[in-house]
């Protein structure tokens, strides 16, 4: 499988903090945003992985995360000219996919939560049609919203509904077979003149093939919008980070604990971090596993 973040766009609800920088390069707690989504990716085993991005910001996005072989990744990028709609990634990103399946996650997107990791698994494996993740919310008419069978096929999708038919929310996070890249070049831009994600998805909704797994109350799914709910984000994982004395996204960590890298790397990826906390944090986890590997 294949990977994408979609980090473009201009960020402009939170202006004036992204004038001058991406939204998806801001922090959320001690580190960038995009490292959740991309620890999303990685913990879906998914190492081969394309970055969308401004013509503006992308250079910025190179110059943090290189060619991702520091993580055991593979990391490439491309230019999004201008907002052209979320379906625009798999035309974008149509020689990156090649004849594999892909992943599709929006670089705002935090997921975080009990088992999240084996929901991932689960369901990047030989993925048939599309597997959409949705999340219970109150507000569902600022999304994506869909419905479900007992059987957890999708029967119904609306972007955006004034009157929404359930409480569940489309995520930003998406699987698919390889056919999405000829469904993305067959759709037609939508009203706003975007190549709509949701008219991707009704596709696969018309051939019964798209399933909706709910990530359920014990996850979060959080919002990195507006300076409020930016604000939330970085209050939910400070917390959990300070309270459990662990980290969330944490790419080093996420990288040595998939087996990208092995701790001798990861312990050197700290060592260039050491000034903060976030680096001892990298170094001490290091650490930590080759302690255990010694103890064997
Ligand atoms: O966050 C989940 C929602 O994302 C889904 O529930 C909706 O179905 C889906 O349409 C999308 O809705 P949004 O209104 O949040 O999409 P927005 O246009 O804000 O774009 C989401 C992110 O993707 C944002 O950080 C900017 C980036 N983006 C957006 C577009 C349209 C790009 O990088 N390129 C684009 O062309």
């Amino acid at each position: 499988m294949k990977g994408i973040i979609l980090a473009g766009g201009t960020g402009s609800r939170l202006y004036p903090i992204t004038l001058a920088v991406s939204k998806q390069l801001i922090p959320v707690g001690d580190k960038p945003m995009i490292y959740y989504p991309l620890s999303v990716l990685m913990l879906a085993d998914v190492r081969e992985i394309l970055i969308i991005a401004t013509p503006t910001d992308l250079p910025q996005f190179r110059r943090l995360l290189g060619d991702g072989s520091q993580l055991g990744l593979q990391l490439s990028y491309a230019e999004q000219a201008r907002p052209g709609g979320l379906a625009e990634a798999f035309i974008i990103g149509a020689d990156h996919i090649g004849d594999d399946s892909a992943a599709l996650v929006l670089g705002d997107n935090i997921f975080h939560g009990h088992r999240f990791s084996d929901v991932l698994a689960e369901n990047a494996r030989d993925v048939e049609g599309c597997v959409l993740f949705g999340y219970p919310v109150h507000d569902p008419q600022r999304y994506g919203v869909g419905e479900a069978d007992e059987r957890g096929r999708l029967i119904s999708l609306e972007e955006k509904p004034a009157r929404p038919r359930s409480n569940r929310a489309i995520t930003g996070l998406y699987f698919y077979d390889n056919d999405v890249v000829n469904i993305a070049k067959n759709i037609d831009p939508s009203p706003r003149g975007e190549l709509e994600i949701t008219d991707v998805n009704r596709v696969y909704l018309r051939r019964g093939q798209a399933k909706l797994v709910d990530l359920g109350r014990g996850s979060a799914w959080l919002d990195t919008g507006t300076p409020e709910s930016l604000q939330q984000a970085t209050q939910y994982v400070s917390t959990l980070e300070k309270r459990q004395g662990i980290r969330i996204a944490c790419v080093e960590e996420v990288a040595l604990r998939m087996g990208f890298i092995d701790a001798g790397a990861c312990a050197a990826l700290g060592v260039e971090l050491a000034a903060s906390e976030y680096g001892q944090y990298v170094m001490a986890i290091a650490e930590e596993v080759k302690g255990t590997a010694v103890r064997g």
